[in-house]
C-alpha cells in the first residue's frame, strides 16, 4: 500500500458533532483522517483524536514531547460504526505554522528519499536459517536501521535530527504505520521543522485500508 495522504481516502474519524459543547465556539484550524484540531488560544491548539499512536508521539518523553493530555471521552455518535466506539483523546499542543511552498517542496524531496531508503534498506534479520520474527519486531528493527541511515546519510540536511529522533522513537514502539507527508509537517515561529503527525495506529490503518499492512 503506497504511503499517501490517508486524509484523501476517508473523512475525519472525529466528526464535528462529537466535539463537546464547551469547545464548539473554538475555531477549527485543521482536520485530518483521525483528528479535529481547534485553536484554544493564541499559542495552543487542542487536538481531538481517535489515533492512539498520535497521542503517544505527541506526549511521550522520547517522542515530540510537546503535548499534554487534557481529557479522554467517548462520543459514540459517529455515523461510521468502525470508529464510533474509539475513545477521543484531547491533547493540548503549541500552535505551529504551515510550511511555505518552497520549503514544502524541499521537505517533499527529502521524504521521497526517506521512503526509498525505508523500503529498500537490507533487512539484516532475514538471513537464511534465521527464525522469522513477528512483524512488530521486524518493524522496530527497520526503524532502528532507518535512524542509523538518517544519521549517517542526511546529517548535512538542516532538520535531520527531527527524523533521527522519530525513527529512534519508532524503534521503541509497536502499533504504528508511517504517515509521513508534508501536511503532517509544520514549523515553529522560528522556522524549525516539527513532525506533528508521522504515525497512524494499526487500528486506524485497518479501519482505513481494511487489513493490516504486510
Ligand atoms: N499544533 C498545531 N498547530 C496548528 N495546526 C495544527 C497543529 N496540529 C495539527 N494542525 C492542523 O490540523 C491538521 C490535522 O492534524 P493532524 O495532527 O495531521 O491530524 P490527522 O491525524 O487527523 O491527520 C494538520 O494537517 C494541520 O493543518
Ligand atoms: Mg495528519
Amino acid at each position: 500500500m503506497p504511503l499517501v495522504s490517508v486524509a484523501t481516502q476517508i473523512r475525519s474519524a472525529v466528526h464535528l458533532s462529537e466535539i463537546p459543547a464547551e469547545y464548539r465556539h473554538l475555531p477549527v484550524v485543521g482536520r485530518g483522517t483521525t483528528s479535529c484540531v481547534l485553536q484554544e488560544d493564541a499559542d495552543h491548539v487542542l487536538v481531538f483524536t481517535k489515533d492512539a499512536a498520535k497521542v503517544v508521539w505527541l506526549t511521550h518523553p522520547l517522542g515530540l514531547r510537546v503535548g499534554k493530555v487534557v481529557s479522554e471521552f467517548r462520543a459514540n455518535t459517529h455515523r461510521k460504526v468502525a470508529v464510533r466506539d474509539l475513545p477521543i483523546t484531547v491533547v493540548r499542543v503549541p500552535i505551529f505554522h504551515k510550511l511555505p511552498a518552497a520549503k514544502q517542496r524541499q521537505v517533499r524531496e527529502f521524504l521521497d528519499q526517506l521512503y526509498d531508503d525505508f523500503y529498500t534498506q537490507p533487512a539484516q534479520w532475514e538471513k537464511p536459517g534465521h527464525p522469522s520474527l513477528p512483524s512488530s519486531v521486524t518493524q522496530r528493527i527497520a526503524a532502528w536501521q532507518m535512524a542509523q541511515t538518517v544519521r549517517t546519510k542526511y546529517h548535512n540536511w538542516p532538520w535531520w535530527k527531527q527524523f533521527y529522533k522519530l525513527f529512534l522513537f519508532l524503534s521503541q514502539n509497536t502499533e504504528w504505520e508511517l504517515d509521513l507527508h508534508t501536511a503532517n509537517i509544520m514549523q515553529t515561529s522560528t522556522g524549525d521543522l516539527v513532525v506533528i503527525d508521522p504515525v497512524l495506529s494499526t487500528t486506524m490503518h485497518t479501519f482505513i485500508y481494511g487489513a493490516p499492512s504486510p
